[in-house]
């Protein structure tokens, strides 16, 4: 293979990997959302959701390595190391491209203290984990406005198809219903009160 062609399937790989990740993305925050409400989904137990969400965001992570680690090698964008940590200091097209290292740097900041839960606790969790309201929109834009493929219309279909998606679970989570289902600010994973036994209540 010469290294033009080489160049050129990193160039396909990075793209293609970019796309299923924004897909992953969505799925995770959406599942996400699902764990919270504590409900199982349709072919899925309450377990399920939420271990599918944990390892789609696993896979997600993945996906965002090989995106980077295919790009860096791309001699378009000369993207350096530190553009994958660094927000907004890469000379190619830097607000968009640090749209993307900044998502990068909250899907990191998700996973570690998720991995480390049970260490800092689930107060210190959850401050973090709202993160992900905030990482899903810059991923977006970042998607558009780096992306080759931005203006085509399956792009647009997709992204279309993720805002939809991510936009009605934010609208059920904000929702009266949903909390009534996890019997107010009551957590997956915090149990219930244990109920009394009779012969206790005098
Ligand atoms: C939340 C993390 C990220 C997501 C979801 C994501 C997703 C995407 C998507 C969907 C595209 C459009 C691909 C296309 O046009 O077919 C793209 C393009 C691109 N991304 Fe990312 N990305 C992320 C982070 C990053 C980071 C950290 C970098 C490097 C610093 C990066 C570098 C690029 C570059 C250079 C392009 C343009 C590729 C091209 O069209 O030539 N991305 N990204």
């Amino acid at each position: 293979m010469s290294s033009s062609s080489l160049d050129l399937a990193f160039w396909y790989l990075g793209r293609g990997t970019g796309v299923v990740s924004l897909v992953l993305l969505t799925l995770v925050v959406a599942l996400g959302i699902a764990t919270r409400s504590g409900r199982p989904l349709p072919g899925l137990p309450r377990f399920a959701v939420a271990a599918v969400h944990r390892n789609a965001g696993l896979l997600a992570v993945v996906l965002l390595v090989l995106h980077v680690g295919t790009l860096l090698l791309d001699p378009v964008a000369q993207l350096r190391l530190l553009d994958l940590v660094l927000p907004f200091v890469g000379s190619y097209r830097p607000l968009w491209l640090g749209l993307g290292t900044l998502g990068l740097d909250m899907m990191v900041a998700l996973i570690v203290t998720s991995l480390l839960r049970a260490r800092i606790g689930v107060r210190a969790w959850r401050a973090v984990h709202w993160l992900a309201y905030a990482a899903w929109p810059v991923a977006l834009l970042h998607s558009l406005g780096t992306g080759t493929d931005a203006g085509t219309p399956w792009l647009r279909a997709i992204a279309a198809g993720c805002l939809a998606l991510v936009a009605a679970a934010v609208a059920w989570r904000t929702s009266t219903g949903f909390s009534d289902a996890t019997g107010g600010r009551r957590g997956i994973g915090v149990p219930a009160a244990p109920h009394r036994r009779p012969d206790v209540l005098r």
